[in-house]
């Protein structure tokens, strides 16, 4: 398996695809789904995963499994290529299952992303795209240094642009 990212507390790895059953729970869960349109049964996550699949081939990343030391699996996160307004742009995605919320671990991994697409990809920017009632993932936005620099349409659904440019930090 190919380990992307090594921090103090986790592991980021490509995802393979034995990692469906850890999938398919994390994106049926109704509280880590709450701010999506809905809960994904196991066909949805099977789509995700060979989404997954596509975009490491097309771009070279996209979301990375996420797991503790002890392999203990716990979310994901990654770098993804959307497309905003006609325009394809880096965003920082992230999605821990819920018994590992509030320990840091999202900010943990997003923060290994981050030097990843600033320093190796030499990206000028990156951004994450938030609902307004997602105050969790708001409060992770700003711990990365990002800022909200307006709004817009996304999956059809209002959402919060947050940004941080390379030379800010
Ligand atoms: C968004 C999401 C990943 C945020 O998770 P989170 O647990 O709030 O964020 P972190 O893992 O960075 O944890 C930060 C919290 O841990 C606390 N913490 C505890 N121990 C810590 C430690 N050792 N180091 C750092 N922070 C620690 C921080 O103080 C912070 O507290 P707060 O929740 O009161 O702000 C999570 O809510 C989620 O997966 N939601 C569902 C999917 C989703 O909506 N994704 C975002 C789409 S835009």
């Amino acid at each position: 398996m190919s380990t992307r990212f090594v921090t103090d507390r986790l592991r980021l790895r490509d995802f393979v695809a034995s990692d469906i059953d850890f999938l398919a729970r994390l994106l049926s869960h109704p509280q880590v789904m709450q701010h999506y349109p809905e809960p994904l049964d196991r066909d949805g996550a099977e789509r995700w995963l060979q989404k997954t699949f596509m975009r490491y081939e097309c771009d070279g990343h996209a979301f990375w499994l996420v797991e503790l030391h002890d392999g203990t699996p716990i979310g994901q996160v990654g770098l993804l290529s959307q497309e905003v307004d006609g325009q394809i742009e880096p965003e920082i995605g992230y999605m821990l299952h819920a018994d590992f919320w509030h320990q840091g671990y999202a900010t943990e991994a997003a923060l290994a992303v981050m030097a990843y697409a600033f320093d190796e990809l030499q990206l000028p920017y990156v951004i994450s795209l938030i609902r307004p009632v997602n105050q969790n993932s708001q409060r992770v936005a700003l711990r990365l240094g990002m800022e909200s620099r307006r709004t817009t349409q996304f999956a059809g659904l209002e959402h919060m642009v947050f940004q941080v440019d390379r030379r800010a930090l």
